[in-house]
C-alpha cells in the first residue's frame, strides 16, 4: 500500500505536513549538515523585519521545566542584508520557502515588507509575525496586533491587497479566546492560520532575586506548552475554514499526530530543532510509518479526525 504524506496550504503544495518553526531554524543553512533540508514540507525562516535589529539584551533564555523561556526580540540583519545573504540558500533548496515578517512600530512596516517581497520569486508565501511577545508596538491599544480582532484583520487585509502570495498568520497563545482572532484573519484574506507563538512566562533565579533572563518577562517553548497549542488548533479547526499549522512543544512523531488529530493541515518543529536538529526528518518518517501502518491513504484524513467526546461542549 501507498500512503500520500502530502498537503496544501493556499496555493503551497507541500509534499508532506512537517515544517520548522520560524528562529529556530535560522535561514536553514545551518542545519544543512544535520538532515537532507530537501525531505522538508516546507521551511519557515526567521522573522525579518524592514531594518536590522540588535535584539533584546542577554541572557536571551534560559530552561523551565519541558521547555525554555527566549526573549531574543527579533535580532535579524535586516530585509536588504537578508535578501541578498540568507535567502539565496534556502531558495535553491527546491522546497516551499516561507518568509516570517514583522513590523517594529508601525503596522504599515507588513505592506513595505510584502511589497519588495512580492517581486522575489522564490518566496513562496509570507508568515505574518503579528505575535511576537518580545517586541512593543508603540502607541498600540494591546502589546500585541494579535490580541485584537480588529487589528488582526487589518493587517492581514493591507498585505492582502499588495500580495498574491500565500499568506499565512501567525497568532498568539496570550489571549482569552483565540477563536475571534482566527476569524478576524480569515476575514482578512489570510490563506492559513499559524498557531502557536510563545506564551508569555517568568523565571526567577530566587537567590540573585532577579529574573534568569535579562528581560522581566520571555515566551514559554516546548512541550510544556503542547496542551495549550493542541487546545487551541482544536478550537480554531471547528470555526473557520482555512487551513491550520499547529505547533508547540512538538517533539516527536506522536506530537505530531496530536496537531493533526486535533484539527491542523501541517505542523512545525520548533525547540525541539534545539535539541535534536535532525528531529524533523525522524518526524516525516514517523508518520509515513504511522500511515502504513494504521492504512492511511492519505495523511490529510488525519486532519481534525478527533473521536467526538461523549460530552459535547457547548455552543
Ligand atoms: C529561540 C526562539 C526564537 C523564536 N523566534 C521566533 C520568530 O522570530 N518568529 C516567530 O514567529 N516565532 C518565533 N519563535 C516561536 C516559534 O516559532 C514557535 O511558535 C514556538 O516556539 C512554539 O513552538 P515550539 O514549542 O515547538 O518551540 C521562537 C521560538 C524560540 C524558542
Amino acid at each position: 500500500m501507498k500512503t500520500d504524506l502530502s498537503v496544501r496550504i493556499g496555493s503551497l503544495h507541500l509534499k508532506n505536513p512537517v515544517m520548522v518553526a520560524s528562529g529556530t531554524f535560522g535561514y536553514a543553512e545551518e542545519f544543512k549538515d544535520f538532515l537532507d533540508l530537501r525531505q522538508l514540507g516546507a521551511v519557515v525562516t526567521k522573522t525579518v523585519t524592514l531594518k536590522p535589529r540588535s535584539g533584546n539584551p542577554s541572557p536571551r533564555t534560559c530552561e523551565t521545566p519541558s521547555g525554555m523561556l527566549n526573549s531574543i526580540g527579533l535580532e535579524n540583519p535586516g530585509l536588504e542584508v537578508f535578501l541578498k545573504t540568507k535567502l539565496p540558500f534556502a531558495a535553491k533548496l527546491g522546497i516551499p520557502l516561507i518568509v516570517s515578517i514583522a513590523s517594529e512600530s508601525d503596522p504599515q512596516e507588513f505592506v513595505e515588507l510584502a511589497c519588495r517581497l512580492e517581486r522575489v520569486k522564490s518566496v513562496s508565501a509570507l508568515e505574518l509575525n503579528i505575535s511576537c511577545p518580545n517586541v512593543k508596538h508603540a502607541g498600540a491599544a494591546t502589546a500585541l496586533i494579535s490580541q485584537d480582532p480588529a487589528a488582526t484583520k487589518a493587517v492581514v487585509r493591507s498585505v492582502r491587497k499588495v500580495s498574491t502570495k500565500t499568506i499565512i498568520t501567525k497568532l498568539s497563545p496570550n489571549v482569552t479566546d483565540i477563536v475571534p482572532i482566527a476569524q478576524a484573519a480569515q476575514a482578512g484574506g489570510s490563506d492559513a492560520i499559524a498557531l502557536i507563538n510563545t506564551l508569555t512566562g517568568m523565571c526567577i533565579d530566587v537567590r540573585r532575586r532577579r529574573s534568569r533572563i535579562a528581560m522581566p518577562v520571555g515566551g514559554l517553548s516546548g512541550p510544556a506548552v503542547r496542551p495549550v497549542a493542541v487546545r487551541m488548533v482544536w478550537e480554531v479547526y471547528r470555526k473557520i475554514k482555512i487551513p491550520i499549522i499547529g505547533m508547540g512543544g512538538i517533539i516527536d512523531t506522536f506530537s505530531a499526530l496530536e496537531f493533526l488529530i486535533a484539527g491542523a493541515a501541517a505542523i512545525s518543529v520548533g525547540t525541539a530543532n534545539f535539541v535534536d536538529p535532525a528531529v524533523s526528518g525522524r518526524i516525516i518518517a514517523g508518520l509515513k510509518e504511522y500511515a502504513l501502518e494504521n492504512k492511511i491513504a492519505s495523511v490529510r484524513s488525519l486532519t481534525g479526525s478527533i473521536v467526538k467526546p461523549c460530552v459535547q461542549p457547548k455552543k
